[in-house]
């Protein structure tokens, strides 16, 4: 545990300092405010002991400074008898105790120790609570057969270090199957860390992603520890990848193949044992071909490839997926709430926003509700009758499967030929400009079909 020290008597400060080191923990000391602030703020500590009074800055300044760069440290007030008011004002800003001049080591020691355990506890707890979550069975839908089986291979490749790259368009769960894959895996008890490389700014994602050490540049005034070390042992969820910056993308890859890296401005590499999965909105391949992926990149993330279905190509999930949100925001023993006709819109529309914009609906519907009015009215009023009928464009000009559509242009034309020659199939074959051998087999393969 680390430990500040700032008492401007100088014989308390050296004895003090003394005794603590003795007990094996880890002292730093000042006599000075700023000063005392300004080696935290290079390298937090866990608990601070200030003496109130203090040339530089006082005691109370000192608790609010290091309580708003970390929130969890430790504060511990020195205070005279005459100032005790001020210290007990201190434990309402946040100070975790008191010490009143005179003290003994000894009760110092005690204080200390005490806090150790504390955090220690507070730690473990963090620990558990991941453990249970890791316990949790799944909250992921997965009613219909596509679904079933993107979960059985999920189950399949999670405990593996392997890379994953999840496909899918907005909505369609990619974050929520990302962190399913952690929790079934062995790094179940570790971190996951999530990073969005489109919402982070080229300009930071590399002190953002590797961390940086104290100068490497203007603003660099403490060392930085990257998401790649904070993700250590657990996985690191790279989202929108396809977002990644060109520049950045060697790094990545040294990083995937080395395990390891150096901080920007730093010579020491650090080694990292970090589980990546990413996720990608766009087809990255294609981002390969325009020459803004890069290729060896490409491969070494598409390790293991899992495409979600959007949801329009697995309907059936819809009213497990609305029962889940039912019971997700409190209404899940009212099976009535959704009736058979709002149920039947719910179906027949395109879901664009998959899986998120049904949850959005539905905490819609249960919202409007409370006003009493009758449910059909509320998604009219919410829109969707409007959006319902754009969407069913949508659906009329959404294309077959290829082959399927093919087959039925080759109908139409072949019936076409097959009219203006009179059934006369030589005559139609020459029309067509087509061998009548082939014209012959494909109106085979049509009668059959
Ligand atoms: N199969 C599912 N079962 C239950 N909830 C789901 C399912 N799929 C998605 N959700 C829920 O839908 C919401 C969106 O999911 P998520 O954030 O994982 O999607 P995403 O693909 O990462 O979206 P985006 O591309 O916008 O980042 C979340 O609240 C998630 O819990
Ligand atoms: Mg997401």
């Amino acid at each position: 545990m680390r430990v500040l020290l700032l008492e401007d008597e100088k014989i308390t400060r050296i004895s003090l300092t003394n005794t603590l080191r003795q007990e094996g923990f880890t002292v730093e000391s000042s006599g000075d405010g700023i000063e005392g602030v300004n080696l935290f703020s290079v390298d937090p500590f866990d608990v601070v002991i200030t003496d109130l009074r203090l040339p530089g800055m006082n005691g109370i300044d000192v608790l609010r400074q290091v309580k708003q760069k970390k929130p969890d440290t430790t504060v511990i007030i020195i205070t005279a008898y005459a100032t005790v008011e001020t210290a007990v004002e201190a434990l309402k800003l946040g100070a975790y105790d008191y010490l009143t001049k005179p003290f003994s080591p000894d009760r110092v020691i005690a204080l200390l120790q005490n806090i150790k355990r504390m955090k220690s506890i507070i730690e473990e707890n963090a620990k558990l609570k991941l453990q249970v979550e890791a316990l949790a069975g799944s909250n992921i839908i997965a009613g219909s057969p596509t679904m079933k089986k993107f979960l059985e291979t999920i189950k399949v490749v999670s405990p593996y270090d392997y890379t994953v790259l999840i496909e899918g368009e907005s909505g369609t769960g990619k974050e929520m199957t990302a962190r399913e894959i952690h929790r079934m895996s062995n790094r179940a008890s570790n971190p996951f860390i999530p990073i969005n490389c489109a919402v982070i700014p080229e300009s930071l994602l590399e002190s953002e992603l590797f961390g940086h050490e104290k100068g490497a540049f203007t603003n660099a005034v403490k060392r930085h520890i990257g998401y790649f070390e904070r993700a250590n042992k657990g996985t690191l969820f790279i989202d929108d990848i396809d977002d990644f910056p060109i520049s950045l993308q060697v790094k990545l890859l040294r990083v995937l193949q080395e395990q390891e890296f150096v901080r920007v401005g730093g010579t020491e590499s650090i080694s990292v044992d970090v589980r990546i999965v990413c996720a990608t909105k766009v087809d990255l391949k294609e981002k390969v071909i325009a020459k803004l992926f890069r290729e060896d990149l490409y491969y070494r993330l598409n390790i293991i490839p899992l495409k979600i279905p959007p949801l329009r190509n697995r309907k059936e999930d819809i009213p497990d997926l609305i029962n889940h949100f039912l019971k997700k925001y409190g209404e899940g023993d009212n099976p009535d709430f959704v009736s058979k006709e709002l149920l039947n819109q719910l179906m027949e529309y395109n879901w664009p926003g998959n899986v998120r914009e049904l949850e959005n609906i539905v905490k819609r519907i249960i919202a409007m509700s409370a006003t009493g009015a009758g449910l059909e009215l509320l998604f009219n009023e919410a829109g969707y009758s409007v959006k319902h009928e754009e969407n069913n464009k949508v659906i009329s000009t959404d294309y077959p499967p290829f082959e399927e559509f093919i087959l039925d242009k080759e109908k139409e034309i072949i019936k076409w030929a097959l009219t203006k020659a009179e059934n006369n199939i030589s005559q139609a074959a020459k029309i067509l400009k087509l061998p009548r051998t082939t014209l012959k087999s494909k109106l085979d393969r049509i009668e059959l079909s």
